[in-house]
């Protein structure tokens, strides 16, 4: 399954990883990109690069919840596949519980239905680590119990168990990647992962960063072209199918290394890092088992967890005071 001369639809396309999975499906040659995002979190300027590689491409600002309009974009276009990312975040959950998780479903049925009806042949649905919860006991695979904390979670264990269901009841085609924690340029500091731009914009502002709790709790950090790459293979490889796939880097940062990180890049005294108190929900151990991916993907990530934070980091700095000009 390759995707060259294709039709490939985006739910969430200028959101930190759909703008980025649109860079990288430009590579592949598709026939036609369609990126359907209502802007709750995305931007249009984080598809400003796609658009000059890409002059086709076509954004449509919609609610993918709306099975109606969906229908309708639906129609115009032979679409062959669907990377379904369109989320509404954790932080959202904490404030509107019942709203994200209903929201969250709503998109993911409404993609479910699509295909069922045949407005689409092969669907990729983005799950997330979350899920996951705590690790219990080391790397987390894919059947490690589902004890995710917050309605977000529960949201996103919802949406992958709805899948599933479409696949065995109605013999949909469809795969899901589970990614873990993405960290890259673009994403979006409202998001709960936002841990690296909150801290670079901090620094630059010349406040102290803030580390919830003591700082131990780790993450499994993953580049996020990585990720994007690795639901491209996904799509192109059938033994994916009905299945759920981590992808991750299958090492454990702690969230004060990556902090003190941050710093070192940019100069800052670390004695002035704050300490606040554990945030409601917040995992401590999260670390992956990527095995079933290595074995049906040859999945492997390609960017060390330094250079990439590098990279992050100039780019949030280049973003950052871009911004200052404009506003002065
Ligand atoms: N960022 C991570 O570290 C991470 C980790 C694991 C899984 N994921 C999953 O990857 C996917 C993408 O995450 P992200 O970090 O890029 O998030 P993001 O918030 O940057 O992107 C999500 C996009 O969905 C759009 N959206 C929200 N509601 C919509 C609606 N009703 N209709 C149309 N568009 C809507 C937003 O505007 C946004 O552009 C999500 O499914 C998320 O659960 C992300």
């Amino acid at each position: 399954m390759k995707l060259k001369n294709k039709t490939v639809l985006v739910t969430g396309g200028a959101g930190f990883i759909g703008s980025h999975l649109v860079d990288q499906l430009i590579l592949e040659k598709p026939e036609k990109i369609i990126v359907v995002d209502n802007l709750f979190l995305g931007k249009d300027n984080n598809l400003l690069d796609a658009q000059s590689k890409f002059p086709d491409l076509k954004i449509i600002h919609e609610d993918v919840s709306n099975f109606e309009k969906m229908k309708t974009i639906f129609k115009n276009d032979n679409i062959d596949v669907v990377f379904n990312l369109a989320v509404i975040p954790l932080p959202a959950s904490l404030e509107k519980p019942s709203w994200t998780f209903s929201h969250n479903n709503n998109m993911t049925v409404t993609m479910c239905e699509l295909i069922r009806q045949d407005f689409f042949k092969t669907l990729i649905h983005f799950s997330s680590s979350e899920v996951y919860g705590t690790s219990i006991s080391g790397p987390m695979d894919e059947n490690h119990p589902l004890n995710g904390t917050t309605p977000y979670a529960a949201s996103k264990a919802a949406c992958d168990l709805l899948v599933l269901s479409y696949c065995r009841t109605f013999g949909i085609d469809a795969s899901i990647i589970r990614p873990f924690n993405n960290y890259g340029p673009r994403q979006n500091e409202a998001s709960y992962a936002g841990l690296i731009p909150i801290t670079v914009q901090k620094i630059m502002e010349n406040k102290p960063p803030m580390i919830f709790g003591d700082g131990k709790q780790t993450r499994d950090y993953l580049y996020v072209t990585d990720t994007a790459k690795a639901a491209i293979k996904i799509y192109e490889n059938l033994k994916t199918r009905q299945k759920v796939l981590n992808i991750a880097s299958g090492k454990e940062i702690s969230i004060v290394y990556v902090v003190k990180k941050i710093a070192e890049y940019l100069d800052y005294d670390i004695e002035k890092i704050l300490y606040d108190p554990d945030r409601p929900g917040d995992v401590r151990r999260h670390i992956a088992n990527t095995y079933l991916a290595e074995d049906l993907l040859g999945f492997k990530p390609t960017v060390s967890f330094e250079d990439g934070l590098k990279k992050t980091v100039d780019w949030y700095k280049i973003t950052l005071n871009n911004q200052r000009k404009m506003t002065k």
